[in-house]
């Protein structure tokens, strides 16, 4: 059985189609904060199979470790935090203490239990703003935000851990910019609050629901002026969880793996391929940079190709389209 910590989300929901598709049973622990039971429910009927979900906090370590007890669980997939960069430079504490103190309750229950087998969600943003792209795994790191900071210092607590005990087994994926949806339309990305990233403030000026897209600046160094980064469709990032987990299951070890297609993509050339994707018209605006934004930022996705064997496949268009399915059938 594998355990998926915040299932329920936008990344977990695709992660557990992917898992019970290839024939995994799946526990999820999510408190919902920022998803809805209602994601389960629906990865079920696209499944056509049943997952076991439990509503509670991380923090709660006494019903974490009756989960252990109940369940013969032999991995662990680590999604569950809070990750709004903005937000997490306003309430620093409460990153530090949701995002870092899960984590150790999860390692501590996990130790207690004999399960060594862990994938923790990492970011690229642990690569702050990188001299040039695209980006290696040995990029150094440098993190500007608490956000990135609890993401950074869980990827060294973890290599500590495995330090002090080469028998875990133990995959950190950093993931680039994940966008799209499930290409049924069924699941997809549906903050509770107001949206943190590009797409959902794409999608919702397209249904209408905003004028117009701000971009945050257009004098960056890049090919056009707007940010560039490497946008990588959910389900291939699924994919690659289930790439890892195959690895982890069969190998020891500390290693850490860039999700992202490869290939950068600015703001504008982005909305461009919305519209011609879509048909949708996407008015923008240019307004001043955002604090903290990095001009260019995208992987070099090698060493998972070589190692893992995965490899995104879809395309941008493919990004576009399924985003906006997925907003259309459920604005
Ligand atoms: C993408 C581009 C913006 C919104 C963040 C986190 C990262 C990961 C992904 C969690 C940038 C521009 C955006 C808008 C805009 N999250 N933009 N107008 O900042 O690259 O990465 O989300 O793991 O950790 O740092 O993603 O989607 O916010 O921005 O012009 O309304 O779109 O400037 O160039 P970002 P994003």
């Amino acid at each position: 059985m594998i355990l998926v910590t915040g299932g329920a989300g936008f990344i977990g929901s695709h992660l557990c189609v992917e898992l019970l598709n290839e024939g995994h049973e799946v526990i999820v622990v999510d408190h919902l904060s920022n998803s809805k039971k209602e994601s389960l429910d629906r990865v079920e009927e696209l499944t056509g199979k049943s997952l076991t979900f439990y509503g509670f906090d991380l923090l709660d370590r006494s019903k974490l470790e009756q989960v252990f007890n109940d369940h013969p669980i032999e991995a662990v997939v680590h999604l569950a935090g809070f990750k709004a960069v903005n937000e997490s430079v306003s309430m620093p504490l409460n990153y530090y203490h949701n995002n870092l103190t899960s984590t150790f309750t999860l390692l501590e229950v996990m130790q207690q239990f004999g399960v060594k087998n862990f994938i923790f969600s990492s970011s690229a943003t642990v690569y702050g703003k990188p001299d040039r792209n695209p980006i290696t795994e040995d990029f150094p790191t440098s993190v500007t935000n608490p956000y990135g900071r609890t993401k950074l210092m869980i990827e060294e607590i973890l290599h500590d851990l495995w330090k002090s005990d080469p028998s875990w087994s133990i995959s950190i994926l950093r993931y680039f910019n994940p966008i799209g949806a499930h290409p049924s339309g069924n699941i997809g990305e549906s903050p509770n609050d107001i949206p943190n990233n590009i797409m959902p403030f794409i999608t919702n000026v397209a249904l209408g629901q905003y004028k117009e897209l701000a971009v945050f600046g257009d004098d960056y160094p890049t090919i056009d002026g707007t940010g560039v980064r490497d946008y990588i469709h959910v389900v291939d990032l699924a994919r690659g969880h289930l790439k890892a987990l195959n690895r982890t299951l069969v190998e020891t070890g500390y290693d850490i793996y860039n999700l992202g297609t490869g290939e950068g993509y600015s703001v504008l050339q982005l909305v461009r391929a919305f519209e011609e994707a879509t048909g949708q018209p996407v008015p923008y605006r240019i307004i001043d940079r955002r604090e903290g934004d990095v001009a260019e930022c995208f992987s070099d996705p090698t060493k998972a190709e070589q190692q893992l064997g995965w490899r995104a496949e879809k395309t941008i268009v493919d990004m576009c389209k399924d985003s906006w399915r997925w907003r259309e059938y459920n604005p």
